[in-house]
């Protein structure tokens, strides 16, 4: 039976670049389940970008997350102790708000039962959950590149990035991606398929655009907003279309949902801009998951996770992750089935 287990709260506001003292482990006593109710063991959890956006003080679409009060996300999980005929003991489950904690106790109600022979658990809060259902929608729903056509995508070797680029070789468009690291560089050119690669940090991006696709943009597959947009919307070929799924350069701003400067530069190429929700996208859940499985099986689409474990361990996990310091889905192992 587990009596005492572990959370990680939010010790003190950020002031710009997290820090690991914003955080703090604190233990708690459980109680036992209620009718209906189970206990589950955190086997795996996430940690994403959208999470430093509840750690200020603005309120967006993620509200700000009070001082002391434990940190949410998603996590795939055991149960250890049921009290719910729906989620007998032993049953995963995955829940989109019960990360930073060891254990929890939940309604049967509020979880999602995974199958024992699903694969990899974690990747229900990678290629099979989040990123995953982001990266499809933003290409195949919003993008929809076409053979011959040239797509570029920002932060291309992040967890969604590196799906979307994959995507679009697929799809039979030529590629140009931008990450913050030549090792990144040379994993994008050389194991997935991308065209071209460009280093924000150390190369010029509007020069070095110039030279790649001097007939311009067909599509932008945008993670990062800030001055990378500003210079893919200039880059744009008339009638291209721009798909807005985040903007992580800004995520520790004052004003992080500030647009860019020369929006107007749209209106004069007949740009089309489609913000998009991977929310929006989750009754499609079945049939991306086996789409982007049978990719996987089939070698067509490589799937790279890096890995920290321990729930200590996640303050700095998630820092790295914001400072790119992942390839591909950051996650943090907390535990081992039983
Ligand atoms: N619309 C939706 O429904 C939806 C859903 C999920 C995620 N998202 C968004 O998708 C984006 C990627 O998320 P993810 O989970 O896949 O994270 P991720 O790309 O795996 O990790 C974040 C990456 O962002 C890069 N980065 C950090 N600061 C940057 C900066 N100032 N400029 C450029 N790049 C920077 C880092 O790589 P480098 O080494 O390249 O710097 C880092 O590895 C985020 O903006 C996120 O908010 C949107």
């Amino acid at each position: 039976m587990v009596s005492e287990t572990r959370k990680i709260v939010l010790a003190k506001r950020p002031a710009s670049v997290i820090s690991v003292d914003d955080f703090q482990m604190v233990s708690e006593t459980l109680g036992r389940p209620g009718d209906g109710e189970v206990l589950v063991h955190n086997l795996w959890m996430s940690v994403d970008p959208y999470m430093r956006l509840y750690l200020g003080e603005q309120n967006g679409l993620h509200a700000s997350l009070p001082i002391g009060e434990v940190l949410t996300g998603g996590a795939v999980g055991q149960v250890v102790e049921s009290r719910s005929s729906d989620l007998p003991s032993g049953s995963f489950v995955i829940s989109s708000t019960m990360g930073w904690r060891e254990h929890y106790i939940a309604p049967a109600e509020t979880l999602t039962a995974l199958a024992a022979d699903s694969g990899p658990l974690q990747r229900y809060l990678g290629i099979y959950g989040l990123t995953g259902i982001t990266a499809f929608a933003g290409i195949r729903h919003v993008l929809k590149p076409q053979p011959g056509e040239t797509l570029f995508v920002s932060g291309a070797a992040g967890a969604v990035g590196s799906v979307a680029v994959q995507l679009g070789k697929i799809a039979g468009a030529r590629v140009i991606g931008t990450a913050g690291s030549d090792e990144k560089g040379r994993w994008l050119t050389e194991s997935l398929g991308v065209d071209a690669f460009i280093n924000y940090r150390s190369e010029d991006v509007a020069s070095r655009l110039a030279e790649l696709a001097p007939e311009g943009l067909d599509m932008v597959f945008d993670n990062v907003g800030g001055a990378q947009l500003e210079i893919t919307i200039d880059a744009m070929k008339p009638k291209g279309r721009i798909a807005l799924c985040g903007a992580i350069a800004q995520y520790e701003d004052d004003n992080y949902r500030a647009g860019p400067a020369n929006l107007f530069a749209t209106i004069e190429k007949h740009i089309s801009i489609t913000g998009f929700n991977a929310g929006f996208y989750y009754d499609r859940a079945p049939e991306i998951i086996s789409e982007l499985s049978s990719l996987i099986d089939s070698g067509r689409l490589i799937w790279q996770e890096t890995i920290v474990e321990g729930l200590e361990s996640a303050p700095v996990a998630f820092a790295d992750m914001l400072g790119g310091a992942n390839k591909g889905k950051m996650l943090v192992k907390l535990g081992e089935p039983s």
